[in-house]
């Protein structure tokens, strides 16, 4: 986001942020009954009221003793809210705050929160400059609703979220060319000077990339389920030998949510209601290895992370890194589809005005795009503001993925941004689109 410079101005920026995701974060835990909020859906996800408190429980942390040097308001709960000490597994059997002491705990600190925001300088040093800590806390509780839905996409039972109207179809997508051309050289990647990026995204750094060619858009399901019916699920030579031996153990066949109807068309289960798979959509609930599997096939790979971030940012005409495809403006619903504003990713060729100059759509926003690329420390990377956001992720375990999905609040999402997963996981909002190089035209 753009941070103003003004104190004042600053501070109902904050408010207005945490408000936002505050919001979203009740509308996601009030639509349930309390059973629901105590149960777990799946072994990969917290019960809900788990999010609900850990989300107050770091805000404490962070903003009311870290900058305002409060006493713990209730240091025995600390240990339960420690992502680190409990996997989600565990999460069920530990003696949790029930709902109603959950939300009451979360009002509670929010209101001294906002007290302390009132008074805070922003000149004490790097947590607080240009709002930095805030910033961190409200992206926080962003991702933790983007879990939220997640959970709510897992759950079984009916339809509990008020449906949203899908976006209008574009008008040119059939006038659309397949793929894009990146010209090759080098480009800035990642930032120095975008204050609310996390450690991850910095420094700014320039790296030499290729000219390759990407897809104009998310690969589609109608796309995806000609993979399907070519055998791809079947083909070992098109899966790398980890992502075979993974398809063979969990007997992958199709995106997760996906069924066969019973005229043998594909049907797909979206929070709660069962609908025929909309083939214009970008496929979503795919690993990493069905996204490479997939790319295979096609005779295509993934892009690498620079490559996806190049596409996105580099503006050949000024020669500099934008901070979103379409310029350096905050996102607005007519740049991409974040939010949770649909519940669901725009038709593949949408949003032309949040067009990269390189042709290429959605490259923020619908969904979460997997590239090839392990998540790794960028060349000078400070731990900040401690160990556990970042580097003790860092290595071959996890893919990057970018861009972010509808599923994502704008606060969390930048074109700098960068996610990270097992490459196994299909729960989360994510996609893929594939690249080649351009020397093979
Ligand atoms: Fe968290």
């Amino acid at each position: 986001m753009t941070i103003a410079a003004d104190a004042s101005t600053l501070r109902n920026e904050i408010a207005t942020r945490l408000v936002n995701a505050r919001t979203r974060t009740e509308g996601l835990t009030e639509c349930v009954d309390d059973a629901d909020l105590i149960r777990q859906h799946s072994p990969l996800m917290s019960p809900l009221v788990w999010d609900l408190a850990h989300v107050a429980n770091q805000e404490e942390l962070w903003l009311l003793r870290g900058v305002g040097g409060r006493e713990p308001m209730h240091p025995e709960i600390d240990p339960l809210y420690d992502a680190f000490e409990h996997p989600r597994a565990d999460r069920p059997s530990l003696p949790l705050l029930p709902p109603q002491q959950a939300r009451g705990y979360a009002r509670e600190v929010r209101g001294r929160v906002l007290d302390l925001l009132d008074r805070v300088s922003f000149t004490t040093g790097p947590l607080v400059e240009s709002g930095f800590v805030f910033g961190m806390i409200a992206q926080h509780e962003q991702q933790h609703d983007e879990t939220m839905l997640a959970t709510h996409q897992l759950r079984k039972g009916g339809q509990v979220l008020s449906a949203a109207p899908p976006d209008p179809a574009p008008a040119d997508v059939l006038g659309l060319r397949a793929e894009v051309l990146v010209p090759g050289g080098t480009f800035t990647m990642g930032t120095s000077a975008e204050p609310w990026a996390l450690d991850n995204e910095r420094p700014g750094h320039l790296v030499d990339v290729p000219a390759f060619y990407l897809d104009t858009t998310p690969v589609t399901n109608a796309a995806y389920a000609e993979f399907i019916s070519d055998g791809g699920y079947q083909e070992q030579r098109l899966w790398s030998p980890a992502g075979w031996q993974y398809r063979q153990k969990a007997n992958l066949t199709a995106p997760l949510f996906w069924e066969r109807g019973g005229s043998g068309q594909w049907l797909r289960r979206r929070f709660g209601v069962t609908e025929p798979v909309p083939p214009a959509e970008p496929v979503m609930h795919v690993c990493w290895y069905e996204a490479d599997a997939y790319a295979r096939w096609a005779g295509r790979r993934l892009p690498s992370e620079a490559e996806w971030e190049k596409a996105a940012r580099f503006d050949p005409a000024s020669g500099r890194s934008r901070r979103y495809p379409w310029g350096d403006a905050d996102p607005s619903p007519a740049h991409a589809n974040l939010g949770q504003r649909h519940l669901q990713p725009a038709q593949a060729g949408s949003y032309p005005m949040g067009a990269a100059p390189s042709g290429a759509r959605q490259l923020i926003g619908d969904v979460w795009e997997w590239t090839a690329s392990d998540f790794l420390p960028y060349p000078g990377f400070v731990a900040y503001p401690y160990r556990e956001y970042s580097e003790v992720f860092f290595g071959p375990d996890y893919k990057v993925l970018r861009g972010g999905a509808f599923s994502a609040d704008a606060v969390a999402c930048r074109g700098t941004f960068r996610n990270w997963d097992f490459p196994i996981r299909r729960q989360i909002f994510a996609g893929f689109r594939t690249a080649r190089d351009a020397e093979l035209a």
